[in-house]
């Protein structure tokens, strides 16, 4: 059993996840720990299916465990995409990419027909933001530009970099800027003022997105929230 402030049981969160998967379907693959912790469980149970990653990470870690891969143009509608996520709040809005891994992620949750989420207890918010903070991939050429412009709306970007200080690039070759936030009231404008800003790329907002969210409880079991119709 975990203490408080740790995540719950993501291995035995990724089996149970397991469930929602049939023979011979295409998956989304997501990229952190969760998903990791899923395609660990994937490659373990033996069923034949093809993956669509989300990482070289991913890709990688997929790969060694014989799982086979396709590109998403090769596999345009895929049945299921299984991901992490850093918030989720009570009407399954949430904030992803402090994997850095946010564009890839949306549009293979947006590419596919299902799309369930693994966290651990402490994701569940009461309002987005509550963590504090908002991942937003840019391209290099905008990075001063869209640091000065999401700063007018109120946030506070910061340039993400790597443990040896050097800026981290995402695997679409952009930067991902960090921005400080409080409480976000309306996600769905907050998203769109963001991609309003020439050389945003995408957002870690996910709002509409997630079908599914399976939740290791800190006392071992396992939560399962549908969003509403
Ligand atoms: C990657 O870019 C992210 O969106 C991850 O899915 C998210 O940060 C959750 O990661 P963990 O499962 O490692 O907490």
């Amino acid at each position: 059993m975990t203490k408080p402030g740790e995540t719950g049981d993501l291995d035995a969160l990724a089996r149970h996840a397991l469930r929602y998967v049939k023979d011979g379907q295409t998956l989304g693959l997501g990229t952190g720990r969760a998903a990791s912790a899923f395609i660990r469980a994937l490659g373990a149970s033996g069923m034949k299916v093809r993956g669509v990653p989300t990482s070289r990470a991913s890709a990688d870690l997929a790969r060694s465990l014989g799982i086979d891969l396709v590109e998403l143009r090769d596999a345009p509608r895929l049945a299921a995409d299984f991901d992490g996520a850093d918030e989720v709040d009570a009407r399954l809005e949430m904030i992803k990419g402090l994997g850095g891994a946010l564009v890839r992620e949306k549009v293979v949750a947006a590419a596919s027909r299902k799309r369930i989420f693994l966290v651990g207890e402490e994701k569940l918010v009461k309002r987005l933001g509550a963590r504090g903070n908002l991942p937003v991939e840019v391209v290099p050429f905008a990075a001063v530009f869209a640091t000065r412009e999401i700063a007018a709306l109120g946030l506070k970007p910061k340039l993400r970099t790597g443990t040896d200080g050097a800026d981290f690039v995402s695997d679409n070759g952009n930067l991902i800027l960090d921005c400080a936030v409080r409480e976000i009231r309306h996600p769905a404008r907050l998203e769109r003022d963001l991609l309003m800003i020439p050389g945003v790329v995408g957002t870690g907002l996910f709002v509409g997105l997630a079908d599914l969210v399976l939740v290791a409880m800190r006392d071992g079991k396992i939560k399962t929230l549908r969003r509403k119709p």
